[in-house]
């Protein structure tokens, strides 16, 4: 373990969500809309890693998991870990349960993936946004903005627009209004501000 011998290397944790304009992120299981490219846009997100070799740490909350398509899996370039309590066993496709964001943090500091993962993508559901957004790791929020109304049971979680300031431009990012199926929506980047690039 490399944890507790040297000192940990921060990882950058970042938040990927699309919300509706009442922050809505989800509706009895899953999502409210479906927005095939905009889905597209998540997974290339994820997957992609900047240095050969190296792998995403992808956090879910259990719900959200169940939500994903299984087809999906697995993702490449992605290691998946899971927030849960209740799990005794791990589902088919994720490599690793945690109890907490904590635990979390801690896997992702010792080996072997403290060597091998270069982001950690948090996928929701609200309490992981919640509580990885509080992280001082937590470096950017990758945000959809569905500009339009659904019905929605589950919502993004309130953030500071000071510490997390959105960004007109960042590279990679499809600029201007996206649409599609009549839905109109904008891809974001809203980057805390100490956090060097
Ligand atoms: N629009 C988007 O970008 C987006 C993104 C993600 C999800 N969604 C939607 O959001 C909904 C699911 O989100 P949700 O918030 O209801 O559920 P969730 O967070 O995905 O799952 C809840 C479960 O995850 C576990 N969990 C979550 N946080 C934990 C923590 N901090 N520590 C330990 N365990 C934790 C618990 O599992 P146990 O019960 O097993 O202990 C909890 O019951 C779905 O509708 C989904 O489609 C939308």
């Amino acid at each position: 373990m490399s944890e507790g011998n040297s000192q940990i290397i921060p990882k950058p944790i970042k938040l990927i969500a699309a919300a509706c304009n009442n922050m809505g992120i989800g509706w009895k299981g899953h999502l409210p809309w479906n927005l095939p490219k905009e889905f597209q846009y998540l997974l290339e997100t994820i997957t992609k890693v900047h240095q050969p070799g190296k792998k995403n740490l992808i956090v879910w909350g259990r719900r959200s998991f169940e939500a994903f398509d299984e087809n999906l899996l697995p993702l490449a370039n992605a290691v998946i870990v899971l927030l849960t309590r209740q799990l005794r066993e791990l589902p088919k496709n994720a490599h690793y349960m945690c109890r907490d964001e904590e635990e979390v943090v801690k896997l992702v500091s010792s080996s072997p993936l403290c060597d091998e993962i270069e982001t950690i993508w948090v996928l929701g559901g609200v309490v992981c946004y919640k509580n990885m957004m509080r992280h001082p790791w937590c470096s950017h929020i990758y945000f959809t903005d569905i500009m339009a109304d659904f019905e929605c049971d589950t919502f993004f979680p309130e953030f500071d627009k000071n510490i997390f300031k959105l960004k007109e431009k960042y590279p990679g990012l499809p600029s201007g209004i996206q649409e599609e199926k009549g839905v109109k929506y904008i891809f974001q980047v809203y980057e805390k501000d100490q956090f060097p690039k």
